[in-house]
């Protein structure tokens, strides 16, 4: 789990305030070495905040962004919405899942990428795209999803 005192002081910057679960859980998990909100950090957060165990669950579940199984360093999110469907979101798939040697759900053998697909992330105008923490790519093609990749391996 995460060191008591960071997360402490975590929920002291959003002053124990359970109307901040959101961006308390957001941040909790960008600490989080596997990337992800164990059973033992969602427990602490509820503790600590007064609220009950299942009011943590319901956002780890219901937010893409957030995760109750590790992740890797990298969360790939893919827009499978209509307007990136009907733009090529089964290409950038396959050209992820090529790249990567994975599948939707799954994270690579080195911890550096898990690929997850997501409903809209505002970003239509620019589609098919994708969101990798809190930035957002569009117009994808294949180079371009090379690109991303080898930036993010640090080999650009
Ligand atoms: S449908 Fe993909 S960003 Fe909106």
């Amino acid at each position: 789990m995460v060191d008591q005192v960071v997360m402490d002081g975590i929920l002291g910057a959003y002053h124990y305030d359970a109307v901040n679960l959101l961006q308390i859980l957001l941040k909790v998990q960008s600490v989080e070495s596997e990337n992800y909100i164990s059973e033992e950090v969602a427990s602490y957060v509820a503790d600590r905040l007064g609220i009950s165990l299942s009011r943590v669950y319901e956002v780890v579940t219901y937010f893409a962004a957030l995760s109750h199984k590790p992740q890797g360093k990298h969360v790939i999110q893919i827009c499978n919405t209509t307007v990136c469907k009907l733009n090529g979101f089964n290409e950038v798939l396959g050209w992820f899942r090529e790249a990567l040697n994975i599948n939707a759900g799954e994270t690579t053998s080195d911890g550096l990428f898990t690929l997850k697909l997501t409903p809209c992330i505002g970003a239509c105008d620019i589609s098919p795209a994708i969101k990798i923490g809190h930035k957002v790519y569009g117009n994808l093609n294949q180079e371009k999803v090379g690109s991303i990749l080898s930036e993010l391996r640090g080999t650009m």
